[in-house]
């Protein structure tokens, strides 16, 4: 049996958590060869439901958990911690636009950046869960300094599972058959969905679909999915958002196995004119721990329009927390 690995999940007791949390027991995120040390951050009003959830999880007897710490302490939930995901912010409501939290949760991440820092592992892989992601992620990672900036990333992989799930209900395929989809910039309504190197089938998606549903249709459905699932279910997508914390923690731990994914990270070196001061997200593949960006894409002028407005986006979240950075 492999020595267990530390894996730190904040906002333990909300609803994200509660799908994330029985998944990583379970062995879905690190493999099922791989018992993990489940440390649990909440806010002190919350640790009463946060007690009900690690209740239920001794009930599930999982084989790989290895030890579970349940805290409202930032420092005592990243000790040593190898993974962080952190999920712990305010979701929004109906009519609200993801950029309306920035203020009620940047303080969260400049605190944990700096727990983060102090405590976790030097090789610890963080993932940013809470609203708005981007930004947030931005901001731990300027209060984490003595950690590889290349190691703490936005989630994008709810919008990639989204888009590829669009064209594999319009082309009536399976959602395996379609890759290298890729998904640019910020979690948001700017976000760019691209198909312009997508095949399904092996054969490119923009041939099998007309320009007018691609720009029309799918690019608003996916940009705007957040918000048909707050309206349609009165809260924010919580089981899809885990899975797909799920899949971004486990390619980037396991390897995507050559696949592309979307991933919102620190890129340095001005790929595709993007400022690199950002947490940006592009087409990534990981291996042995580790991502990579596909460089060298033809960007065409579409895109590049596309690319620069959510660019522009967060240039502009990042200007409005400028004192938290
Ligand atoms: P929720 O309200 O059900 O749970 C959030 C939990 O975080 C609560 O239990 C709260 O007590 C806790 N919390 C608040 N401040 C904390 C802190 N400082 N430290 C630790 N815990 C803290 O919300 P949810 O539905 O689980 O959503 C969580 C966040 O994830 C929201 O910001 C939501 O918008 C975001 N989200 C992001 C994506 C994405 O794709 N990036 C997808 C879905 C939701
Ligand atoms: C989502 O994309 O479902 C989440 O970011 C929640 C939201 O506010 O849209």
């Amino acid at each position: 049996m492999k020595k267990p690995v530390r894996v730190a999940i904040t906002g333990a007791a909300g609803q994200i958590s509660y799908s994330i949390i029985f998944r990583v027991a379970a062995g879905d995120m690190l493999g099922k060869d791989q018992p993990v040390i489940l440390q649990l951050l909440e806010i002190p009003p919350a640790m009463g439901a946060l007690n009900g959830v690690v209740m239920e999880l001794n009930d599930c007897a999982f084989p790989l958990v290895a030890g579970i710490v349940a805290t409202d302490d930032p420092n005592v939930a990243f000790k040593d911690t190898d993974y962080a995901v952190l999920v712990g912010a305010r979701p929004r409501g109906p009519g609200m636009e993801r950029s309306d939290l920035l203020m009620a949760n940047a303080k969260i991440f400049s605190v944990q950046g700096k727990a983060l820092n102090d405590h976790a592992s030097r090789d610890v892989k963080v993932l940013v869960v809470g609203n708005p992601a981007n930004t947030n992620a931005l901001i731990t990672l300027k209060n984490a300094p003595d950690l590889n900036p290349r190691n703490i990333t936005a989630m994008m992989r709810l919008d990639h599972n989204r888009s590829i799930s669009q064209i594999s209900e319009k082309l009536g395929c399976p959602t395996t058959s379609i890759e290298k989809m890729v998904v640019w910039g910020n979690h948001s309504a700017t976000q760019y969905p691209d198909i312009s190197y997508a095949t399904a089938e092996g054969a490119p998606v923009k041939d099998k679909v007309d320009n007018d549903w691609y720009v029309k249709t799918f690019i608003p459905t996916v940009q705007q999915r957040g918000a048909a699932i707050i309206k349609a279910r009165g809260a924010s997508s919580a089981a899809s958002a885990a899975s797909a914390a799920i899949d971004h923690m486990r390619d980037w731990a396991l390897g995507s196995n050559g696949q592309w994914v979307s991933m919102g990270v620190y890129s340095k070196g001005n790929s595709y004119g993007i400022d690199e001061d950002l947490i940006y997200s592009r087409p990534i593949t990981c291996e042995n721990g580790e991502w990579k960006e596909i460089t060298g894409l033809e960007v065409n002028s579409f895109s590049r329009e596309m690319m620069t407005a959510t660019e522009k986006e967060l240039a502009g979240e990042r200007e409005a927390i400028a004192e938290m950075l």
